[in-house]
């Protein structure tokens, strides 16, 4: 292979030695983003038809229902899950790419060259916060597998519904989604620096290789997730507004 020359190099937005259609990832992933972002805000903007029977939106739970608060309490429950969203390392290369265009994609010209300093100075800097984020949001995870359970109860007896999967679904994907982040396989072993001294440290070696093999497919855990969120939301909605009859498996 022969080195190009710097001098020769094409230069500018977008300029790119590259022969394959690179463009198309950062599409994509840009319309699926504006597509899962827009419902979710719309869904939480109404503040209505996000339960039916022992169903509960995700995008409402836990479930606030306090009439003194000035905005739909959907706003205030999805604040750090939404902050989490958006400092994730992976929803940051997507974002950057696709609408930052920051750069659009490797070895491709990005549209403000020169200007780069990382994520050092405000804003780009409280993307730092990811880790803290991770926390609060690791303590929706139980609020929403028991959503799971009340998913299961008819009248008072257990059932299994068609919502009852697409709710365990959900539930099961943002379990991914948390586990797999890069804050979470800091947590469990990144502080370390001998994996074999004491039982506890085995023990954190354990569960840092089981967090690196979920972290390798992080990007799936993503959009799995932000879809299955917007799907549980709509069957629930569809629902709860009369559209739809849930199919009844058990
Ligand atoms: S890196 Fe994506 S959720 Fe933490």
């Amino acid at each position: 292979m022969v080195a190009v020359p710097a001098e020769v190099r094409p230069r500018g937005f977008a300029a790119t030695e590259r022969r394959d259609a690179w463009w198309v990832a950062p599409l994509l992933q840009g319309l699926m983003l504006a597509v899962f972002i827009s419902y979710a805000t719309w869904a939480a903007l109404q503040n209505a038809n996000y339960h039916w029977g022992g169903y509960l939106s995700p995008l409402y739970s836990p479930l606030i229902t306090a009439d003194w608060i000035p905005v739909p309490p959907s706003l205030l429950i999805l604040l750090p899950p939404v902050l989490f969203r958006a400092t994730c390392y992976y929803y940051r290369k997507a974002y950057y790419r696709s609408y930052f265009l920051d750069p659009p994609a490797c070895a491709v010209g990005e549209l403000r060259a020169g200007r780069y300093r990382g994520e050092t100075a405000f804003p780009l800097v409280l993307q730092n916060l990811h880790r803290y984020l991770f926390y609060a949001t690791f303590l929706y995870l139980p609020f929403l597998w028991s959503d799971v359970v009340h998913a299961t109860r008819f009248g008072g007896s257990f059932g299994i519904g068609l919502g009852t999967l697409v709710i365990l679904a959900n539930t099961t994907a943002l379990t991914f989604y948390s586990f797999s982040c890069h804050s979470a396989r800091h947590l469990v072993g990144g502080g370390l620096d001998c994996f074999s001294r004491t039982a506890a440290s085995r023990a954190c070696h354990a569960a840092w290789k089981g967090a690196s093999v979920l972290n390798a497919r992080h990007m799936l855990f993503a959009w799995m997730s932000f879809f299955t969120v917007c799907s549980a939301d709509l069957y629930v909605r569809l629902l709860a507004s009369g559209v739809i009859h849930d199919v009844r498996l058990l």
